[in-house]
């Protein structure tokens, strides 16, 4: 186990999140020492000690909300910050409807408090988690990062909007480099099923859903929409495995890339619900009980994206498949039962 106290770190937060702990392993496995800010409102302080196991490595971590300015600078004064990767947010779109203020609270004013504390630190790179969402329904797929901000009807992805253009202004001053990772929808686990998502209650989101239903903890599937104006009438997203998501932050760390930049991460390929339910009944080899039901309010026909402006920044694009998402996402899924 290694212990290097006086190493530059890099601060995570949501870091025992399903994606931060994806990017801490990631990191640490490319020689990172980091910090994990979390304050388990969707996660399990469990998923520390699995980290632990999975790198051999001691992680620092700190229990707290980045709405408390307060813990935001005793950590900065604790540690030798030299990049930040902001991922502590809420995602849930539904959720977000009924709770707008909630959503405006923790992901806004937590990203301005942050930044707020690093107007007093050095700091090189602040790379920030936001979604595909920020382009609404495009008028052209793939996107590209020039596509413009589209209508997000739902407070969450409004958040993400505003954040990008809070970072946006912000860039234009800092000391340190912006960039915002455009995530499509990222699921599967770690191969080792040691981490993964952790949905909850009921999930909102179709892999997990597709996975407990495969386990027996949900009755049916329900697909949301069966005559969008698709090939085979169910919604296209460009799902992306969660772990080649991850390594895609330890790379924008590595490059320089100037003020500001916003990246798609998605393999550019969209998939139909019924595809996702088809890759995961052949790597389960069973049969999902599905139904198809009436469209889900605020959902979209199609959203896919162009990757190649990570590939040429970074060097970086998706290596894995939609079976080896459903692979590892089943993998996980029936680690849980054990
Ligand atoms: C949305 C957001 C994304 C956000 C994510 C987190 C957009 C474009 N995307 O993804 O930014 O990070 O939520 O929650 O706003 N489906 C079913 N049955 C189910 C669940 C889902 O048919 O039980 C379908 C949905 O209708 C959709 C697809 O599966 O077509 C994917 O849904 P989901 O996994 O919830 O992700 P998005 O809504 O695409």
């Amino acid at each position: 186990m290694h212990y290097s106290g006086n190493m530059k770190k890099v601060l995570l937060t949501g870091g025992l999140g399903y994606i931060g702990s994806h990017v801490a392993v990631e990191l640490i496995k490319q020689g990172h020492d980091i910090v994990i800010i979390d304050d388990l409102s969707n996660s399990e302080y469990t998923v520390l000690g699995r980290l632990s196991e999975l790198t051999g490595t001691e992680i620092y971590f700190e229990l707290g909300d980045v709405r408390d300015i307060d813990f935001l600078k005793g950590v900065f004064q604790r540690y030798e910050i030299e990049n930040v990767i902001h991922l502590a947010a809420k995602k849930a779109v539904g959720e977000s409807v009924n709770k707008p203020l909630h959503y405006y609270d923790i992901n806004v004013s937590g990203l301005i408090n942050l930044l707020k504390v690093l107007e007093d630190h050095q700091a090189k790179k602040f790379v920030f988690s936001s979604s595909c969402t920020v382009y609404g329904q495009p008028e052209f797929l793939p996107v590209t990062e020039s596509t413009p901000f589209g209508d997000t009807p739902s407070p969450y992805g409004k958040t993400k909007q505003m954040c990008e253009q809070i970072l946006g202004s912000v860039a234009k001053v800092a000391r340190y480099e912006v960039v915002s990772l455009r995530y499509f929808n990222p699921v599967g686990a770690h191969h080792s099923s040691k981490i993964g998502e952790l949905p909850k209650g009921v999930p909102n989101n179709l892999v997990p859903f597709i996975t407990q239903t495969g386990a027996g903890l949900r009755d049916q599937l329900k697909v949301f929409g069966g005559d969008y104006d698709t090939p085979d009438g169910t919604a296209i997203r460009d799902y992306i495995h969660v772990v080649d998501l991850a390594s895609a932050h330890v790379k924008a760390l590595k490059v320089d890339l100037g003020p500001y930049t916003a990246l798609n991460l998605g393999t550019g390929r969209g998939y139909s619900v019924l595809e996702v339910i088809k890759a995961f009944e052949e790597v389960a080899d069973m049969k999902l009980n599905y139904s198809i039901v009436d469209r889900r309010v605020g959902d979209l026909p199609e959203i896919y994206g162009d990757p190649s402006m990570a590939y040429k920044k970074l060097r970086w694009k998706a290596e894995l498949g939609l079976t080896d998402m459903m692979r590892d996402a089943w993998k996980w899924q029936q680690g849980l039962a054990k």
